[in-house]
């Protein structure tokens, strides 16, 4: 089985689980390079880990923060990940640096150009020169086993040469921008949370042995970094 696995008793338990992973990872990043740079995903599991997070005492200012992926929808929609993210965490209060929170602009008629923009801010703030390695990066998984806005069945997965792609969703949800798998593996944390009886097997399959093309959260496998499976019991099974 790949990965660590934490099952948490209850939501309260597995936010604040996730809070005090972040918590650590963004110390450590701050001590040793000056600078945490988290990635986050949307999706409705993670605003309370993100609330739990915001009420903690950090070098706020010393952190930077991504979207692992956006849905095409105006940035002020409910169905926006930054959205979600931007209420949960409140960065401006904070006292996070505007120019430190990047949303992705999924938004745009041309989603190809907005993922070579993201591509750009990200090689901007890691240094062109070097990888980009998430301090912590935040994942979620769907009951299709897909992770970021990697998709099953689409190809999305086998994205080697970019580190940001304008992929298309299935089932009528709109299309999107995504970290690829090279960034997602890079990480030097990947916390997955997943809550219900909903994600046991998809949680299952992506953490057992097969393809990427059939369970995108498998990418994982090949994680550089540490991987953290944050399940409740229901998930867990
Ligand atoms: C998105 C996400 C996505 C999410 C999973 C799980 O835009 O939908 O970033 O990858 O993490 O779909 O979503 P839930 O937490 O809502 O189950």
């Amino acid at each position: 089985m790949s990965g660590e696995l934490l099952v948490a008793e209850d939501d309260a338990e597995l936010a604040s689980l996730a809070a005090e992973l972040l918590a650590r990872a963004i110390h450590d990043a701050v001590r040793l390079r000056g600078r945490a740079r988290i990635a986050l995903s949307g999706g409705s599991t993670p605003a309370a880990a993100y609330r739990a997070l915001a009420a903690l005492d950090l070098p706020w200012a010393d952190t930077e923060w991504f979207l692992v992926d956006e849905r095409a929808v105006p940035p002020e929609s409910e169905r926006s990940n930054f959205q979600m993210a931007r209420e949960a965490m409140g960065w401006e209060k904070l006292g996070v640096p505007p120019t430190r929170v990047h949303r992705m602009e999924a938004e745009r008629v041309d989603r190809a150009a907005a993922a070579i923009d993201y591509e750009r801010a990200l090689r901007t703030s890691f240094g062109v020169a070097c990888a980009t390695c998430f301090d912590a990066l935040v994942l979620g998984i769907g009951e299709d086993g897909h992770t970021a806005s990697l998709f099953p069945g689409t190809g999305s997965v086998a994205i080697e040469d970019r580190l940001v792609a304008a992929v298309e969703a299935p089932n009528g949800l709109e299309p999107r921008l995504t970290l690829t798998a090279p960034v997602l593996r890079e990480a030097r944390l990947v916390l997955i949370l997943a809550k219900g009886a909903a994600k046991r097997d998809p949680v299952r399959r992506a953490r057992g042995p097969g393809d990427a093309e059939e369970i995108p959260a498998r990418v994982l496998h090949a994680a550089q970094g540490q991987v953290v499976w944050l399940l409740d019991r229901a998930a867990a099974g």
